[in-house]
């Protein structure tokens, strides 16, 4: 395999910085789809109901890719950590790893909570045309219906906190911690100017 694909101890490798600079890219068209359905448009008309399928295609793309960048992060070195404080470089460590819980935890939450399956994927392809609701799926069946005894009307109200973690994760948490990498991204750049950004952009 050409060596420049998987990570080094001086930068990450062409894998990482394609699905990372990916990511960054379909995060914000996520947002820029749920934000304009919010405040843009009026409830039940057509251009709200097209935001919201974006919004959850979109979401759908970032869970198979945070799934694959997880396998490859973890079946590689990564490189070693930028010079800096310890306490710096703690929070960069929990700042990536809470980006992929999260980013994990935002599809599944909002899959469980909208109760939309197929009939409502915008543009996707043959696989995802396949998602049923997942009130119609046996995992619903087993863990909602017998495990925890909550019947498919009581679902409607036990879905609520699943939609809270959602809204609150994606529009406070992930937010604050967007702010925190990107602007430790910039500090690092335009201050320090110690060329950490090449780790994720150049090969040589
Ligand atoms: C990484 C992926 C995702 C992120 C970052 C994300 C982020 C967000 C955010 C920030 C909101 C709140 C908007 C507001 O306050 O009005 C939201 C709402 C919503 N999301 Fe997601 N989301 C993701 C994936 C998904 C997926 C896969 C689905 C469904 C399959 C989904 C379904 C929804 C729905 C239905 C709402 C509207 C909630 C309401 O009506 O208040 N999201 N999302
Ligand atoms: C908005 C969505 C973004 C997410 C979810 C994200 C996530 C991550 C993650 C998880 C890592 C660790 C590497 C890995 O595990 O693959 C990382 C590294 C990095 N990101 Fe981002 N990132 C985003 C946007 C940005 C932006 C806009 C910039 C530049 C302004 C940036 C600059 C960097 C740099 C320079 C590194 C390497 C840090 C190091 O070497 O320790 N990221 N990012």
């Amino acid at each position: 395999m050409a060596d420049n694909l998987r990570n080094s101890r001086e930068r990450y490798g062409k894998v990482a910085q394609w699905l990372h600079w990916i990511m960054a890219f379909l995060i914000l068209a996520t947002y820029i789809a749920i934000y304009y359905r919010a405040w843009f448009t009026e409830p039940r008309t057509p251009p709200s109901s097209m935001a919201l399928q974006i919004h959850m295609s979109l979401g759908f793309y970032l869970f198979t890719l945070v799934i694959l960048r997880l396998i490859w992060k973890l079946t590689n070195n990564s490189p070693d950590p930028v010079a800096g404080p310890a306490w710096q470089q703690a929070s960069a460590r929990w700042t990536h790893r809470l980006f992929y819980v999260f980013l994990l935890l935002m599809p599944i939450t909002g899959y469980i909570f909208a109760g939309l399956g197929n009939e409502f994927f915008y543009n996707t392809p043959i696989a995802f045309e396949l998602i049923p609701k997942f009130s119609d799926t046996q995992a619903f069946q087993a863990i909602v219906v017998n495990g925890f005894g909550i019947s498919d009307e009581a679902w409607r109200n036990a879905r609520e906190p699943f939609k809270d973690f959602h809204v609150i994760v994606g529009g406070i948490v992930l937010v604050a911690l967007f702010v925190l990498h990107i602007g430790a991204a910039l500090y690092h750049q335009y201050v320090l100017r110690d060329g950490t950004l090449h780790r994720m952009t150049r090969q040589d």
